[in-house]
């Protein structure tokens, strides 16, 4: 029978936009179901986004907009940005559609139909942030301070229902005893223990402090805490369309360490109130360590965050995405917090990428004979298709436990092989010794590529297809109960023809690097305050009124590009809350990339007199910045006040 795989990804908050945090959780999800269609598995990958609840009705409110359209467009922004970064979800699940609710009330229905929910009164501090209860014990004091968000928490009083979870604690320490990796890695699984051991409260399921949410049956005063709300949704999305059902219940859900006890505690305790049996449970809660940069965690409130496709663009346009992957999945070790670094990625890029396996398959190419031979195996060649075969075993070992760190460290140890094997069997010499043995070393190093090229395709899928070019073979395409995971490496048939091509990782140049290291370098942490530059002179004084004539308004980047042959400028789409956006252009590019900007508020002087910059473009107004020797910085805007505010 053919085997299932179904992974998800947390569901995002749309308070956010995707950043390379986000990424991280996303990427992992992607290269986990590309390995398992390599394997011959039917897969199912869901994402989606989270959309209810008092933090979002909040942030609505602030920009103007009903809840629904600021879900409809933030949404579009982490449905739009997974596929450039390669990720190739199935399904993309919204909590505010109208499948997810009706699947989110079926399953109230069911735990309520259980005889587990029961109507009370709350009282709790609140962190609309986590949109969760705590404890004093559990806040930092003095102050009473979220430990994720670090902003005081607020004093609620309200009717709720509740869950009986304090029910469930004996049945979940046996099934976690049952399925000792339900939970990893393992340091977590105790962390989980621990927790259920120390005894469960009852939960409060319900909300009448807001509306936006989904309506608890048969009390429409009430809606749905957004945590049932949101851990439905890995069920939901399997309802409609009806052929996903299949694919129930989940092999991994992957989520940060930050919301693991909701996967690994409540989300089956709910589960198992509605009627799933024990081996209706998902199979797995793999929770991964935060991405940190500059030693904090990347984060929206942190003002901390990198676009990944902006990252992507500037290493390069081909391989960038690719090469983001590669790092985020070597470079953070499953299971632990991990620094971004730009630094870890040029290296990286230079490194494992160009000279280990970029360098690999051109020392194939000076000496390879028009069409390959039949290889003639020497001890040599024994010896570097033994450990690529070891690499491929370790490397699917390593993918089946969901650890994407150790498959890659055990993937470049066969390329670092063959680098050896090429060094010993020296082709250069033989072409001149023994003409012979040029084929069998290039059929060889052909064989070990081919195989590298399936083994690097979950994570670097574009990597792969050039190298599958360069070597003459078909693109790879997963197939149902076709594993095509390279335990045995094959043998070339004879005649096959190798297609020389371009680098695939050419060098970056000192200046690019440098460029680079400038752009991505963490921002300076709140303490740390630039020196202060040379005050201007004074100008002369001038009365409010002629202050007043200038139109100045809070507007919000909608679209950025570079200017052909102005190097200096961006041509951007300001919308300051005219029925069109406005035309600016500001020279801005050697200080800001176009993606990384869209999406940002910025201060416009929006009847300045327009300025042509020749061949049709105008600029319609002008942003405010300062700038120093180190280039160009915008005013930020505080907040979220709505676009076309008035600055006074
Ligand atoms: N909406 C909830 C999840 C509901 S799932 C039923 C949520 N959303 S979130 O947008 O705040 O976080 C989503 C995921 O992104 C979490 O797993 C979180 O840990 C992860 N990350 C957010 N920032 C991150 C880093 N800096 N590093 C790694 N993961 C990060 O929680």
């Amino acid at each position: 029978m053919t085997k299932r795989f179904y992974v998800t990804t947390p569901i995002y908050y749309i308070n956010d936009v995707p950043h390379l945090g986000s990424a991280y959780t996303t990427i992992a999800a992607d290269v986990m179901t590309r390995y398992r269609q390599l394997r011959g598995y039917d897969t199912l990958f869901v994402t989606g986004t989270d959309e209810h609840g008092l933090k979002i009705q909040r942030a609505a409110e602030a920009r103007g907009l009903s809840p629904q359209a600021l879900a409809d467009e933030v949404s579009a922004t982490f449905r739009e940005t997974w596929p450039q970064l390669s990720c190739e979800a199935d399904d993309f699940i919204r909590t505010s559609s109208a499948r997810h609710q009706r699947g989110a009330q079926e399953i109230w229905k069911r735990i309520a139909a259980a005889g587990d929910i029961y109507l009370g009164h709350y009282e709790g501090l609140y962190c609309v942030g986590c949109e969760a209860y705590f404890t004093e014990k559990e806040l930092k004091q003095p102050g009473n301070l979220c430990p994720i968000h670090n902003v005081a928490v607020e004093a609620v009083k309200e009717e709720s229902y509740f869950f009986r979870l304090s029910k469930y604690g004996d049945r979940l320490l046996a099934f976690y005893d049952a399925h000792p990796h339900f939970v990893q890695p393992e340091g977590r699984r105790n962390e989980v223990l621990s927790f259920v051991k120390g005894g469960l409260q009852d939960l409060s399921v319900s909300r009448t402090t807001f509306r936006w949410g989904v309506p608890v049956p048969g009390n429409d005063q009430h809606v749905m805490w957004v945590w049932i709300d949101a851990l439905s949704n890995y069920w939901t999305a399997l309802q409609e369309p009806a052929d996903h059902g299949k694919y129930w219940p989940a092999s991994v859900h992957i989520v940060g360490k930050d919301i693991l006890r909701f996967h690994a505690v409540y989300w089956p305790a709910f589960l198992m109130s509605a009627g799933f049996t024990d081996d209706q449970l998902p199979g797995q809660v793999l929770a991964h360590g935060f991405l940190t940069y500059g030693g904090q965690k990347m984060s929206k409130s942190l003002r901390n965050t990198v676009s990944p496709m902006a990252l992507a663009q500037a290493v390069s346009p081909q391989v960038g995405v690719d090469t983001v992957r590669y790092c985020l999945m070597r470079s953070i070790s499953f299971g632990y917090d991990g620094d971004f670094s730009i630094e870890d990625v040029l290296n990286r890029y230079a490194t494992d990428l160009g000279n280990t396996l970029g360098n690999l398959l051109n020392r194939v190419h000076p000496f390879a004979p028009p069409a390959l031979e039949a290889a003639d195996y020497g001890p040599l060649e024994q010896e570097l298709r033994s450990a690529m075969e070891k690499a491929a075993k370790s490397a699917a070992e390593a993918f089946d436990a969901c650890s994407p760190t150790r498959a890659l460290e055990a993937i470049w140890a066969g390329l670092s092989a063959a680098n050896v094997y090429v060094d010993k069997a020296a082709p250069w010499t033989a072409r001149k010794q023994d003409p012979g043995r040029v084929g069998t070393i290039v059929t060889t190093l052909a064989e070990v590529l081919e195989a590298a090229s399936v083994m690097v395709a979950p994570v670097m899928p574009a990597v792969a297809a050039g190298m599958r070019e360069q070597l003459g073979l078909e693109p790879l395409t997963a197939e149902l109960d076709r594993d095509q995971w390279p335990l045995t490496i094959g043998c070339r048939p004879p005649g096959t023809g190798l297609k020389p091509g371009e680098p695939l990782f050419p060098r970056l140049d000192k200046a690019r690097a440098a460029a680079l290291l400038n752009e991505f370098s963490p921002p300076a942490k709140a303490t740390e305050e630039p020196a202060a530059a040379d005050p201007p002179p004074n100008k002369p004084t001038v009365a409010f009124d002629d202050f007043a004539k200038l139109d100045l308004r809070v507007g919000v980047v909608v679209a950025a590009e570079k200017v052909k042959k102005k190097d200096r400028l961006l041509a951007l789409q300001v919308d300051v809350g005219d029925a069109e956006p406005r035309h600016l252009v500001a020279g801005i590019a050697g200080s800001y990339q176009p993606e990384a900007i869209v999406g940002r508020r910025v201060v416009v002087l929006c009847n300045l007199e327009p300025r042509k910059f020749g061949k049709g473009l105008v600029s319609e107004g002008m942003l405010l910045a300062v700038t120093t020797a180190d280039g160009v910085t915008l005013l930020a805007v505080d907040g979220e006040p709505p676009v076309g505010s008035a600055v006074s």
